[in-house]
């Protein structure tokens, strides 16, 4: 099997190329812009892969408000020149989508989001994800489209650090942390998400799935597991989100779960917090 993975130098394509090992084609963005139906479609004819793994996006959420033309031709329309050239040559794709597609109500709504709950974006980016999810569907019958969250893995992005990372880095030289407590997410290890992303790649699974580490916590929750497992001795001070003009709002509920990998024989990802501390492990963090 060949399977080309786009974005390559990403977190998660990071973690995809180390999972699929000899069978990934790494494409970083400086080799292809899936904005480029064109070249798209030529080099997908050219390489002829059996999956497309298309991790490009444009994620940075605040600027996606700013600049929702490139939101849509990155997360909507390149995903979809993706999956049709993808179609053309008889591939299988995977689209990643967002937690963000989901918004509108808080942590009182009592249940994480699972597959068959309608999306009620709040923001541009979510909104781009979300078509691009469509016209993912409606381009390439053979589609994976999934939605994860809270993304860290051990090839740093290129923001140049992960939460966790960042939250040990600033406790550490700070020795003081405030983090919100009024939105909450399923924090996800991008190697337990590229591992299972294969294991529906193998099964030849389609649809959409929730793919996310189990379990939920506030980004305050998250932050103050983080320093606990790294062994620093801090309070992490509570505090509430506060909406800015021109900035993205943000979901306040927006954790997920899976009704769908038990159906195709697929077991859940591990709990957010035993991931997390594998995470610190590998990258040196854990105390
Ligand atoms: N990060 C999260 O917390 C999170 C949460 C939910 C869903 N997701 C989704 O999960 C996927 C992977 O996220 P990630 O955190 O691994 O992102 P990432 O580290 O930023 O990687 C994205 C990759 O896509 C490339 N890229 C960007 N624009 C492109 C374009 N127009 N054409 C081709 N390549 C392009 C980037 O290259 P350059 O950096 O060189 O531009 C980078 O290699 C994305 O689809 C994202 O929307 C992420």
């Amino acid at each position: 099997m060949s399977v080309l993975v786009i974005g390559a130098t990403g977190q998660l394509g990071q973690d995809l190329l180390r999972v699929y090992g000899d069978e990934a084609v790494p494409l970083g963005h400086g080799d292809l812009d899936v904005g480029d139906g064109v070249a798209v479609a030529a080099r997908l004819r050219e390489t002829k892969p059996d999956w497309v793994l298309n991790t490009a996006a444009f994620h940075r959420v605040d600027d996606c408000e700013l600049n929702p033309t490139l939101s849509f031709a990155v997360n909507a329309l390149g995903a979809a020149n993706v999956a049709r050239a993808a179609a053309e040559v008889g591939a299988g794709v995977v689209f990643f989508s967002t937690d963000y597609v989901y918004g509108g109500v808080g942590r009182e709504r009592g249940r994480p989001h699972a597959e068959g709950d309608p999306p009620d974006p709040l923001n541009v980016y979510g909104v781009s994800k979300w078509a691009g999810e469509q016209l993912v569907a409606q381009a390439n019958p053979r589609h994976l489209v999934v939605r994860t969250a809270g993304l860290y893995g051990t090839a740093t992005s290129r923001k140049g650090w992960t939460f966790p990372e960042l939250m040990v880095n600033k406790a550490r030289t700070d020795g003081k942390l405030k983090v919100v407590t009024d939105q909450a997410l399923s924090p996800t290890n991008t190697a337990d998400l590229a591992a299972t992303v294969k294991a529906l790649t193998d099964r030849d699974a389609a649809g959409l799935f929730h793919l996310t580490n189990e379990g939920e916590c506030s980004w305050h929750e998250f932050a103050s597991a983080t320093v606990e497992l790294a062994g620093i001795d801090i309070e992490v001070e509570p505090t509430v989100s506060t909406p800015a003009p021109r900035k993205a709002r943000r979901p306040p509920y927006s954790a997920l779960t899976s009704e769908r990998l038990v159906r195709v024989g697929v077991p859940p990802l591990r709990p957010w917090r035993e991931a997390l501390a594998d995470y610190l492990r590998a990258k040196g963090l854990a105390a």
